[in-house]
């Protein structure tokens, strides 16, 4: 079984899914041994309470630069024995300092079909560009946005009506069955 941290900003919904498939002992190849987070009223830390995982706040601003922020994480990840980081909703880059070491063990997901639409909001970027399939994507982390080597991807339509909030839904589904399944095959 494989020691991992999952990274979070915000809401955490894959952190949850992640965590109903370990309890379903479908993800039975992973432990969950943090819920590391940069922003301290993320409600995936509510998630994580329930789910009895130890949270660890990482504040880029109560440090000197990203260095010594990541450093503060790495230390933290060495006192855990985290050998896999699950970027879930992780809303910074990873640096040099996380990468050297994990570099070719950090996943994480994206709500598009990359290469199309990395960064933020990549479900309003699709919906404005008008295209008519979208989906999600889980890849290998490096340190450009979105960039690394893609692993596998699930896709679905965009529909007229659809909006923002419409294919947001859509897309999380897919993520939801994406990730555990990517993380299984690939976590061993
Ligand atoms: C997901 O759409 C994921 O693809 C992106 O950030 C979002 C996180 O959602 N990287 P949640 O916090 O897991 O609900």
């Amino acid at each position: 079984m494989k020691k991992v941290a999952i990274f979070a900003s915000g809401n955490g919904s894959n952190y949850e899914k992640i965590m109903e498939n370990i309890q379903a002992n479908y993800l039975t190849e992973i432990e969950v041994v943090g819920l590391y987070t940069d922003k301290r009223d993320a409600f995936a830390i509510e998630r994580a309470r329930r789910f009895r995982t130890p949270v660890h706040i990482f504040e880029l601003n109560q440090y000197e630069n990203k260095v010594a922020y990541e450093e503060a994480i790495l230390k933290q990840l060495h006192r855990d024995e985290v050998e896999w980081i699950i970027l879930a909703g992780y809303m910074k880059l990873i640096g040099d300092t996380l990468l050297h070491e994990y570099e070719g063990k950090i996943l994480n997901i994206h709500p598009s079909l990359l290469p199309s639409f990395p960064g933020k909001n990549a479900v309003g970027q699709a919906l404005q560009f008008g295209v008519r399939v979208t989906g999600a994507t889980v890849h290998y982390v490096d340190n450009g946005m979105d960039t690394g080597k893609i692993i596998d991807q699930m896709s679905c339509p965009i529909y007229e009506d659809d909006t923002e909030e419409t294919l947001q839904l859509r897309v999380q589904n897919l993520e939801y069955e994406l990730y555990p399944r990517v993380i299984k095959k690939i976590i061993q």
